[in-house]
């Protein structure tokens, strides 16, 4: 079977490689777009943001919030005020657990996460219940790695004030059900914090639609550049927030012993401002649409099927992945039995396969899982059908080499 993508030649680094970049999860390949951008940025348009009176700053001022703007679209978001620039998704979830977290939990409260989120939205908010007394509790996968209804009934309940949930598993590629846990959520009066960093590249997340309180990504997963994310917040929700990073340009009026904060989104951006980030970020924006969102699921579907059926047929091999197709996306984690994920990756790498290899900033999800590391596989649009044939073969060839040392 063949499966081409006539988008791998808009990304310079991998368009002539012979290498089997699989590692998108992780970071995606920049198109030449969003390559350009800087480019553009620094030789048009480069000046402070917010600050000068001169026709250069106003016009960076402009094209600022002109990216704004279209990231509110892309999000459908109603207003672009409602968007808030910050430095990845991480910097984004910390932002909503010291800023809403702090000032709205208390002892008795309950934060509720799934158990496959990544290490960005667990550790703050260990922190956030450890100074207010409110308790972490979990929503478990069943056996097939999936997070069932009951499992979501049964953890929201009338304590329950904030839920966080991923839309696709960084390690399982499982999609979750965002929508239904957020209108779970909602009845009890809970606000819901999506984490859309891996799905925003493969699949459309419309704010306003799915009514979630905040949504949160970096670009770089999206075909942006890195250094730049984004938060999503309810309008009436983020101007009750109180700051997150203290410091110039989110201040309205500063005395020697107080301060008055900005409107939003200036009260949540302190200091100057990653604005070619930002332009980057609309650039990687304008590369998904000209695409389109249709396209790039047919396609990644495709070939996501094939790169599960390939694993799946490998009989030295555990795959930790739904097997509802519906459940699924391009992110498959996997070992070969017997020897470590690390080990497996080294080999991989010298016959040209970029995979990661470890516990994905998941350790929580890993330990739940009684693994210790995993191999993760992970498509875009620029892979092909050779690079999963490259990936298929290079682990029998692990295999076949190292099947005598392996204890059964
Ligand atoms: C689901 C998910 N959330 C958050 C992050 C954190 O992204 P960043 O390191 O860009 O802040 C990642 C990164 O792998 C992720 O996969």
């Amino acid at each position: 079977m063949k499966i081409d993508s006539k988008w791998r030649e808009y990304f310079p680094l991998i368009a002539k490689s012979n290498s089997a970049y699989l590692d998108s999860a992780a970071t995606s390949q920049k198109p030449k777009n969003v390559i350009a951008s800087s480019r553009v940025f620094y030789t048009k348009y480069n000046a402070n943001t917010n600050r000068g009176a001169y026709d250069l700053a106003v016009n960076a001022t402009k094209v600022y919030e002109d990216c704004r703007r279209a990231v509110a679209k892309f999000l459908n978001a109603k207003n672009a005020t409602q968007i808030i620039f910050t430095k990845n998704a991480t910097e984004a979830s910390n932002l909503v657990a010291y800023s809403y977290g702090l000032d709205n939990l208390h002892a008795g409260d309950e934060v509720v996460l799934s158990i496959m989120e990544h290490h960005s939205s667990i550790v703050p908010w260990q922190k956030i219940c450890k100074v207010t007394g409110a308790t972490l509790k979990y929503m478990y996968t069943n056996s097939n790695y999936e997070l069932e209804k009951h499992e979501i009934d049964s953890k929201i309940t009338k304590n329950t004030k904030i839920v966080v949930i991923s839309s696709i598993s960084n390690v399982l590629g499982a999609i979750n059900n965002v929508d239904y846990i957020t209108k779970v959520a909602h009845k009890v009066g809970a606000v819901v914090i999506a984490d859309i960093s891996q799905s925003i590249a493969h699949s459309p997340f419309d704010v306003t639609k799915l009514d979630v309180d905040f949504a949160l990504f970096s670009a770089h997963k999206m075909y942006g550049p890195q250094g730049i994310g984004v938060l999503y917040g309810k309008q009436h929700l983020l101007e009750k927030m109180s700051p997150f990073l203290m410091g110039g340009d989110m201040i309205e009026y500063v005395t020697e012993q107080t301060t008055t904060f900005a409107p939003l989104p200036n009260k949540f951006e302190a200091g100057t401002q990653n604005v070619a980030g930002a332009y980057g970020l609309k650039s990687a924006i304008e590369f998904i649409q000209n695409v389109g969102y249709k396209y790039i699921s047919e396609y990644e579907n495709n070939l996501g099927e094939y790169l599960y059926n390939q694993l799946k047929a490998l009989p030295f091999v555990d795959v930790y992945a739904p097997s509802n197709k519906c459940n699924r996306s391009g992110v498959i984690s996997f070992n070969i039995r017997g020897i470590h994920a690390h080990d497996v990756a080294s080999i991989l790498n010298s016959k040209g396969v970029c995979v990661r290899s470890g516990n994905h900033c998941a350790q929580p999800l890993v330990s739940y899982l009684k693994l210790d590391s995993t191999l993760r596989a992970s498509i875009a649009i620029y892979n092909n059908s050779q690079d999963v044939d490259k990936l298929i073969s290079a682990l029998t060839e692990t295999y076949n080499k190292f099947k005598k040392y392996i204890k059964e």
